[in-house]
């Protein structure tokens, strides 16, 4: 997720907007870059990597600048990507936070009248698209290209002859503050708060000029007025959008997530070619940890939707199979493209003859490097070690996939891309119960062991929710298909011994009320997660975790959310430090 900062004033644009970039640092950047303007001129620079030591950089004197940082979403992390973008005449500087899904026809188009561009972004036709409409008046130029934009934005324009910066919004989030005498405009509010605390938050579709010492927000083409707030937040906890860990906030941002990760491949039809995969007889997953679990799920939904064979092996274990491999499409997840267990399986992969598609959420990562074919997860930087909106952001990759493997028609497979277009409302619908999964993790924190158990479907989904239970909250819990139980696991059953079981509305639903009748028998606690329709299951457990109904297919993701909110609440309850457990990195960049 890239930052914005933006600054007029009376104090040097530069050092403001360097600073505030540093304040947006938790968002996640490969590259950035600040534009000043200086004597009717832009200055620029750009760079690669950290800010580190903002000391150490002077763009040039001047009290109005615009300033980026960039995580990479088309074209490579590079100086020449990194924004601000200018115009063939380097008078007009553009930062800008979305996607622009028809970048790539109106980039043709202002070819074809001559316009010369020079980095691989979409973020640079906005910036040409300017300098055609541009006539002395910049925000009747910004109003009309955005008139030509499809997608997300959030974007802030200055011209070299005038200290006043345009502004506008859509899908993408563009904060105002409001201090004396000085604007500075941002992607979050921890940009804002080393100014002030007064705070204008813009809607979609708010266009906003910034001059000294006063702004106007137009909507419309109207003049409006929003309201001002007053932050009470610290920047620390402004940088966490007001919930206590990232963890959390990451687990709230999943509906937004999908939605990104859907508008990248899912219009009428779903938009990924693959073509690549024509041919193969099986398809073998490699990856690590969250990322293996979501394989496990993407087996489930390839063998049941298209009904090719697939292997899901741990990355780290694939190394010493090594099978022929001619036919086979591998495909690794994962969501650095950085674990280094992945990268030498997909090594291997490719020089056993297969062909490689690596789903990666982070782009020019070394995963994407090294496959044939890339798709990318919209999930935006996670903080938190562990995968929550991530793994989410995965399976949605792997149901479109799943389904154009299939083969089937669109009226065929209509039905479940319309419940896939409604998930983002219907994580919303599990998100509202979080009050209700508190209580009961609250109940669960005391305990030292955990059963998680599922059945089908419900099998990856319990060894997800196992995992984030255990990394986060330290208790031992262990996931078992649920009719395993009886082979072995059913030792460890007991009072003191929770059961938290999937239960997913399939031909799995019966027995697996049979199974959790026969864990009530060995005393155990159940907590039970189904659907708000499921009249059925209070006669036979403890507690009930409700879920909007699903296809089964989909309860990966509404089952996997509550799980997650389920092991949050519990490593709260616990007083566990959550954000960075103990003993693990993010990125697993060793063997
Ligand atoms: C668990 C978790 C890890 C990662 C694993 C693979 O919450 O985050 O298990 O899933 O280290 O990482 P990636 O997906 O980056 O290859």
């Amino acid at each position: 997720m890239c930052g914005i900062a933006g600054y007029i004033g009376f104090r040097r644009a530069d050092e403001v907007i360097i600073s505030a970039l540093k304040r947006l640092e938790y968002r996640g950047y490969d590259s950035w870059g600040v534009a000043v303007r200086h004597e009717n001129e832009i200055r620029l620079i750009k760079r690669m990597g950290a800010i580190g030591d903002e000391k150490t950089y002077s763009v040039a004197e001047g009290n109005a600048g615009i300033g980026h940082t960039r995580w990479a979403t088309h074209g490579k992390p590079s100086e020449i990507n990194a924004h601000p973008h200018t115009d063939c005449s380097g008078k007009i500087a553009v930062v800008h936070n979305g996607i622009i899904s028809n970048f790539q026809s109106l980039k043709e188009e202002l070819e074809s009248r001559g316009h010369v561009f020079s980095s691989e972004t979409d973020t640079e036709v906005i910036s040409h698209l300017i300098e055609e409409f541009y006539k002395g008046d910049l925000r009747e130029a910004v109003e009309k290209t955005i008139g030509r934009l499809k997608g997300s934005y959030a974007l802030v324009v200055m011209h070299a002859e005038k200290d006043e910066l345009v502004a506008a919004r859509y899908k993408s989030p563009l904060v105002l503050g409001v201090g004396d005498d000085e604007l500075i405009i941002a992607s979050d509010v921890p940009a804002i708060l080393d100014y002030t605390s007064r705070v204008v938050y813009l809607e979609d579709g708010d266009l906003l000029v910034l001059m000294k010492g006063d702004f106007e927000i137009f909507s419309d083409g109207r003049k409006v007025n929003r309201k001002v707030e007053t932050i009470p937040w610290s920047i620390e906890d402004a940088e966490k959008g007001g919930y206590e860990h990232f963890m959390l906030k990451e687990i709230h941002e999943i509906p937004r997530v999908i939605e990104d990760t859907l508008f990248e491949y899912l219009s009428d039809d779903i938009e990924i070619d693959i073509s690549f995969a024509a041919g193969v007889s099986e398809v073998t997953f490699i990856a690590c940890g969250t990322s293996y679990h979501a394989s496990l799920i993407g087996k489930h939904l390839i063998e049941k939707l298209a009904g090719i064979p697939v292997r899901v092996e741990f990355a780290s274990e694939f190394i010493y199979h090594q099978p022929p491999m001619h036919r086979t499409l591998a495909i690794a997840i994962t969501q650095s493209g950085e674990t280094a267990d992945t990268l030498e399986a997909m090594r291997i992969a490719k020089k056993l003859g297969a062909r490689t598609l690596a789903i990666v959420n982070v782009l020019g990562s070394t995963a994407t490097r090294i496959a044939d074919h890339v798709l990318y997860t919209r999930a935006g930087p996670e903080i938190s070690v562990a995968a929550t909106k991530s793994f989410i952001a995965q399976l949605i990759v792997l149901y479109l996939v799943a389904l154009k493997l299939s083969g089937m028609t669109k009226s065929e497979m209509e039905g479940l891309l319309d419940e896939l277009r409604i998930m983002p409302e219907l994580v919303k619908g599990v998100l509202e119960h979080e009050d209700e999964i508190r209580a009961i993790a609250e109940k669960l924190s005391d305990y030292g062991n955990m059963m998680y158990i599922g059945r089908g479907i419900g099998v990856p989904i319990a060894m997800e929710g196992a995992l984030k239970m255990k990394e986060i909250s330290y208790i031992h819990a262990e996931a078992y298909p649920a009719g395993e139980l009886k082979h072995g696991p059913f030792a460890l059953l007991g009072e003191r011994t929770p059961v938290i079981a999937s239960l997913t509305p399939d031909e799995t639903y019966e027995i697996m009320l049979g199974n959790i009748k026969e864990v009530k028998a060995r005393e155990s606690i159940v907590v039970a997660v189904t659907g708000h329709d499921d009249a059925e299951v209070e006669k036979y457990v403890d507690h009930v975790i409700r879920v909007p109904r699903t296809d089964a297919l989909f309860t990966a993701v509404t089952h996997s959310v509550a799980l997650q909110l389920l092991a949050y609440h519990t490593a709260k309850a616990r007083g566990c430090e959550i954000d960075k457990p103990r003993n693990l990195a993010k990125s697993v960049t060793v063997e």
